[in-house]
């Protein structure tokens, strides 16, 4: 049945549409992430209108598969269609900036998978289209909306921890430990010239900065790469006559400084075998330290001098934007794909917001998606750490 308009100006006139229109998303690439991307966005309740792949049958294989309504023949024909609204780029890495661009300057709200670009030059002129454009620009830097990470940044907020003086944890994960293991990653043009750094690297400094507030300003880095043995599979240790030398990092050991006085140490791998994605960071504050992993990602171990304490996800006991991004009750075990999902809602809130009908009042979480802006601090921080390892200094972020 149809809805009954109200009158305009009648006590009960809304001042906005009872129903946002349908925001028609389409995903370019449908690899693992274009899939979780998907998966997001329907879970949002948002029409997916189409998908692409790196070739027309790979999309139309895709589209069968996934119940999707169009295979588009290439992304530069999703990105720019009159029938998308939003569009989530979930290609390899270099495809990123100009597909971005394209959609942005097509009038598209953009969700482009992080490395936002593969160069800090390119990543603040897409950053400066992005602010240009009105539209929104969202990168999903997603562990901002593990509750229990929100609950971290709460307690730095709210002074709970106290002063930040130390932040510390890894990024850990064994794709690439053993001979023969490989990926489009590898490649430093599809990859980028950073590969450890940007891909895991990126998501711990944004997290981090993120939970605390601070800002990395002065970084030195080492870097190691490690030479497998060209026969895959072989399981032999390499010998100088087949060793091959990828060109990207494995490794990255990374000192920094924060713009709030505090001191870091971050070590991220792809070679630590067993380690799948162990990203895992402590907030060492002159009250109590705070300690987030997102394996586990259901509690969050509070230290002090007194009493340690391991707060399990009850949103009846959480602080408000921890509690805001726990859909379902304590107990009832959150994780990754439900990072996606309040991502994707926390753009759809921004959209809204930015298009002028109306966001209403936000359910949790971080209020506002990560930004290209943010993105392209990620990727000036990944130049100063392949810069810094390069001539062995230390370099100021800007
Ligand atoms: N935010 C996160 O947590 C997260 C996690 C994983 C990956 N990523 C990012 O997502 C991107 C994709 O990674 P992935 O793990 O899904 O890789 P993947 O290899 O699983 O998928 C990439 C897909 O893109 C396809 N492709 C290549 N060129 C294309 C083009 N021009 N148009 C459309 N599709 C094309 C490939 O055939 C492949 O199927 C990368 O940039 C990666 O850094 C982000």
């Amino acid at each position: 049945m149809a809805e009954t308009p109200t009158a305009p100006g009648s006590a009960e006139a809304p001042d906005r549409p009872l129903r946002a229109p349908a925001l028609r998303t389409a995903i370019a690439g449908a690899g693992m992430i274009g899939r979780v991307h998907l998966d997001a966005v329907r879970r949002s309740g948002a029409p997916v209108a189409g998908i692409s792949a790196s070739t027309p049958a790979r999309a139309a294989e895709a589209a069968a598969a996934l119940g999707v309504a169009r295979a588009f023949d290439s992304s530069e024909e999703l990105v720019t269609s009159d029938d998308v609204d939003v569009v989530h780029i979930c290609t390899p890495n270099d495809a990123h900036a100009r597909l971005a661009a394209l959609a942005l300057r097509a009038g598209k709200h953009v969700v482009c998978e992080k490395p936002l670009t593969t160069s800090a030059a390119t990543a603040a002129e897409l950053a400066a289209l992005a602010a240009s454009s009105g539209k929104v620009a969202a990168v999903p830097f997603v562990y901002r909306y593990h509750p229990m990470a929100a609950e971290a940044r709460a307690r730095v907020r709210d002074g709970r921890a106290g002063t930040v003086r130390l932040l510390h944890g890894h990024y850990l994960q064994d794709w690439l430990a053993l001979p023969g293991d490989t990926n489009w990653r590898v490649d430093p043009v599809a990859g980028g010239p950073s590969r450890a750094f940007a891909d895991i690297g990126s998501h711990w400094c944004d997290l981090v900065e993120w939970v605390t507030g601070h800002r990395i300003t002065e970084l030195t880095a080492l870097t190691q790469t490690v030479p497998r043995d060209a026969a895959p599979g072989s399981g032999s240790a390499p010998t100088s006559s087949t060793a091959a030398l990828p060109a990207t990092e494995d490794v990255v050991q990374l000192l920094f400084r924060t713009d709030g006085g505090a001191t870091g140490a971050l070590t991220v791998s792809q070679i630590s075998p067993g380690r799948k994605n162990r990203l895992w960071f402590e907030v060492d504050g002159a009250r109590t330290s705070l300690a987030f992993d997102q394996e586990n990602p259901e509690s969050l171990f509070v230290g002090s001098r007194g009493e340690n304490t391991v707060p399990v996800r009850d949103p009846a006991l959480l602080s408000p934007a921890a509690a805001g991004l726990s859909t379902v009750p304590g107990g009832h075990p959150m994780g990754y794909l439900d990072c996606f999902a309040a991502f994707v809602r926390d753009v759809h809130w921004a959209i809204r917001a930015a298009d002028g009908g109306g966001a209403g009042e936000h359910d949790g979480g971080p209020a506002g998606p990560p930004t290209f802006d943010d993105a392209a601090r990620m990727v000036r921080l990944t130049e100063a750490v392949l810069g810094s390892a390069a001539d062995r200094s230390w370099k100021e972020v800007s």
